[in-house]
């Protein structure tokens, strides 16, 4: 399997210096930026939006790995594209036709991905295989950080085995509730991207190489 990546989620960082929190970030070993939008709708929150990315596009060379937790999401799709999205992932619930969202994700020139509630069975991927970059797992309900992570190896297990029969390197990501312990067992499954936000901030700017570290090593 490929090397293990961290993608720090900037939902935990300081918002009034999210400059800073990404120089710190980006120094500190994040192989992707994790860039959660909420919409208040589809989950029961609001974060950010395409100029607030597009506003942090200057400060690190870093893949952005843009998380839209929105519904709908089509219409949207091409100011992410445009803010300096690198990898754009949908929820497979997130407008009717996510076939079709995949494609125009595709065609703008990023890559896509697409995102699995808790809830959410593995089939959905059955016929969008082709057109994605990067499976999410959700391990809590989207929505917040700081949820405790709920024990879904066998799914991930399950995304990683549908991965491999397709020969290509998709990435398997896994969000929600990431600390050394629970990353232990998300790579044992097959994991192969962690996105994490407490786990890196809750201790301060002096720790976020440490953390980054402990759950690329765990
Ligand atoms: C939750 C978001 C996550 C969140 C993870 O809806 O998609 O990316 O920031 O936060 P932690 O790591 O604290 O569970
Ligand atoms: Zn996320």
């Amino acid at each position: 399997m490929s090397e293990i990546k961290i993608a720090p989620s900037m939902l935990s960082c300081d918002f009034a210096n999210l400059a800073e929190e990404l120089k710190r970030i980006d120094v500190g070993g994040a192989d992707y930026i994790h860039l959660d939008v909420m919409d208040g709708h589809f989950v029961p929150n609001i974060t950010f939006g395409a100029p607030v990315i597009k506003a942090m596009r200057p400060h690190t060379n870093k893949i952005f790995d843009v998380h839209l937790m929105i519904d709908p999401v089509d219409a949207y799709v091409e100011d992410f594209a445009n803010a300096g999205a690198d990898i754009i992932t949908i929820h497979a619930e997130a407008g009717k036709h996510p076939h079709r969202t995949l494609q125009k994700i595709r065609a703008l020139g990023k890559k896509a991905g697409i995102a699995l509630n808790p809830a959410t069975p593995t089939d959905v991927l059955d016929h969008v295989m082709d057109l994605v970059d990067l499976v999410l797992v959700m391990t809590v309900n989207p929505g917040f950080g700081g949820q405790s992570y709920i024990p879904l190896e066998d799914k991930i297990a399950d995304v990683r085995a549908r991965i491999e029969a397709t020969g290509r390197a998709i990435d398997l990501q896994v969000d929600g509730g990431i600390t050394p312990e629970t990353a232990v067992k998300v790579k044992a499954a097959g994991a192969n991207v962690l996105v994490a936000g407490t786990a890196i901030f809750k201790d301060g700017a002096d720790h976020y190489a440490e953390a980054i570290a402990k759950l690329k090593d765990a």
